[in-house]
């Protein structure tokens, strides 16, 4: 690494750099309701569309200039080519020495893609074949468990990309689920999560899927240890275990020696990262609960998006408006996080997939060079949840509090359950909340109002202060038909590249994740202790081993 913290990155010595932070000093004083009151034509300028896809970004705190500087910015660097070597599977994960090919997963073209020389295509094409074959047998109750009844309930056992990006689509397309088949998910080491999922089930119509790109995770494991003793107990046998336990998995050889059937393991490759695998054999839970047709209509979707994303200019493409927008605000304007807000009970699991996406992709502070990032921010901290359930708990902070955070605001015209007037007041809600963040109130508006409602003088003068809104708020609006599996396809490949836009500029690495290895180190260490194979070295911390004090002597053996 480079030994001094304050030399500024290259990026930051860019003129392009340089004007968008004299531009973004100018823009300081410029209200969007001043912008909107401009330009009635702001809307239709600030929109695009996609993949059945609409996006507004009119409610941002930009005018042409902005745009054309951070479009700038962009070409400075270099991402038109980076979006191209990541398309041919060149290494841009660099320091793994991977290309990261999760568009590979669904392209539906005929290109070969070639890693280290040969066409990876064809394996997963027949990959692809393979889960259909399984899904409908499955489905068809041709494969039965060990008493011959038809599964009833499925189990994902993984964690981090092995769970939440299927997790997320198999509940944002819960209306295509086979009427018979139930999904469930276990990811953490909290025996609770697994004890309250086996708790319902059934061993003779259970089927198990062991999700693991390395078959390493220690969650993983040992969850899937459970999950076998549970079925052995509970009628089911060595013989039978081929029948009820599938893997999904990069590590062939350590699936096996867990006891899996190679002939029941499912292929990942290293070159897919593991929170951009849900396009791979990880998606089976979903495949198993949509079916193949849906799966694989899941996959167009995110390959229309991927080809826009491939060939749109830089100026009508969502993901690059989108990872553009989010730069202007984290690096500019000071903001820390960005909230999403999906205005969709069936997406609410949007959020924390997105989390893991963005987070571990962008959570860092080292560029490709491996010079300390000190002179900008990279990812930022994402978080947010089901509107209109947000806007009676969080909201207040967007409307009101002293930090930035952009958030995008996600809803489909049509709803899947026209329940009286909800799927209309859910709109409405929806474009409220925007609205207030562009426009916000002034005080001289929330005088008016008080004093309209009959509010004396004084009262009003020294309420009317609590009432202001400041607004100037950005935010970006995604509307789509309805959350069908194209649509979801779209979305989630949309925040994938919107996060590689952003790690481009940034200059760092999108597919590595590093930070997350030293806490499994050091958990190892901990849980030697805790099980007496290790003796306390004398060098832990006073709060590790007063913890640990506390553990040993309170806990159940
Ligand atoms: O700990 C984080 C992580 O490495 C993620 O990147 C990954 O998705 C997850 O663990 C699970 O890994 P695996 O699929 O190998 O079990």
């Amino acid at each position: 690494m480079n030994d001094s913290a304050s030399t500024p990155t290259e990026l930051t010595t860019r003129p392009e750099w340089a004007a968008l932070t004299e531009h973004a000093q100018a823009m300081r004083n410029v209200h969007m309701r001043e912008l909107f009151d401009r330009d009635p034509g702001r809307y239709p300028r600030y929109t695009a569309e996609a993949a059945s896809l609409h996006l507004d970004y009119s409610k941002n705190r930009i005018t042409d200039e902005t745009l054309d500087k951070l479009f700038a910015l962009a070409r400075s660097s270099g991402l038109s080519d980076k979006i191209e070597a990541m398309f041919r599977g060149e290494m841009v994960n660099v320091t793994e020495q991977r290309p990261a090919l999760h568009v590979a997963l669904r392209s539906l073209g005929d290109e070969a893609i070639e890693v280290d020389g040969s066409d990876i295509m064809p394996e997963v094409r027949s990959t692809l074949d393979r889960m259909e074959e399984f899904v409908w047998r499955v489905r068809s109750t041709q494969w039965r468990g060990f008493s011959n009844q038809p599964f009833k309930d499925v189990v994902s056992i993984g964690i981090g990309g092995s769970f939440l990006g299927p997790k997320l689509v198999s509940a944002a397309l819960k209306p295509y689920w086979h009427g018979r088949l139930n999904c469930h998910y276990v990811a953490n080491i909290d025996g609770s999560n697994i004890t309250e999922v086996l708790r319902y089930i059934d061993p003779e119509t259970t089927l198990f899927l062991i999700q693991s790109k390395s078959f390493k995770t220690q969650e993983t494991l040992e969850n899937t240890k459970i999950a076998r003793e549970w079925f052995l107990q509970n009628g089911g046998s060595e013989e039978t275990i081929a029948k009820h336990f599938v893997a999904v998995t990069a590590n062939m050889d350590e699936a096996e020696k867990f006891g899996i059937l190679r002939e029941n393991i499912f292929p990942m490759w290293d070159w897919v990262g593991g929170r951009y695998s849900l396009w791979s054999a990880i998606g089976l839970p979903t495949a198993l609960t949509i079916g193949m047709e849906n799966f694989r209509a899941l996959l167009s979707g995110a390959y229309s998006m991927d080809r826009h994303f491939r060939h749109a200019p830089l100026e009508e493409n969502l993901p690059v408006i989108l990872g553009l927008l989010g730069i202007w605000y984290s690096n500019f304007h000071g903001a820390d996080a960005h909230a999403i807000l999906p205005y969709d009970h069936y997406l609410r699991g949007l959020p924390a997939h997105l989390q893991q996406l963005d987070m571990e992709s962008n959570g860092k502070s080292v560029t490709l060079e491996g010079q300390e990032i000190t002179d900008y921010r990279t990812g930022p901290i994402i978080w947010g949840g089901a509107g209109a359930n947000g806007q009676h708990a969080y909201h207040q902070l967007l409307h009101q509090g002293n930090r930035l955070s952009p958030a995008d605001f996600i809803v489909p015209l049509r709803t899947h359950n026209p329940v009286g007037q909800h799927h209309t007041i859910l709109f409405a809600n929806c474009l409220s909340q925007s609205q207030a963040l562009m426009r916000g109130k002034t005080e001289a508006e929330a005088l008016a109002e008080l004093k309209a409602a009959g509010m004396g003088d004084e009262r009003a003068q020294a309420l009317a202060p609590h009432k202001v809104i400041a607004g100037n708020k950005p935010s970006n609006t995604i509307l789509f038909e309805r959350s069908t599996p194209r649509t979801v396809g779209a979305l989630v490949a949309l925040y994938e590249h919107k996060v590689m836009v952003q790690g481009c500029i940034w200059g760092i690495n999108s597919f590595d994740q590093w930070g997350v290895e030293l806490g499994k180190q050091l958990g190892q260490g901990i849980l030697d202790i805790l099980e007496g194979k290790a003796a306390e070295p004398g060098s832990l911390d006073s709060s590790t081993e007063g913890l640990i004090r506390r553990f040993v002597s309170r806990h159940d053996p």
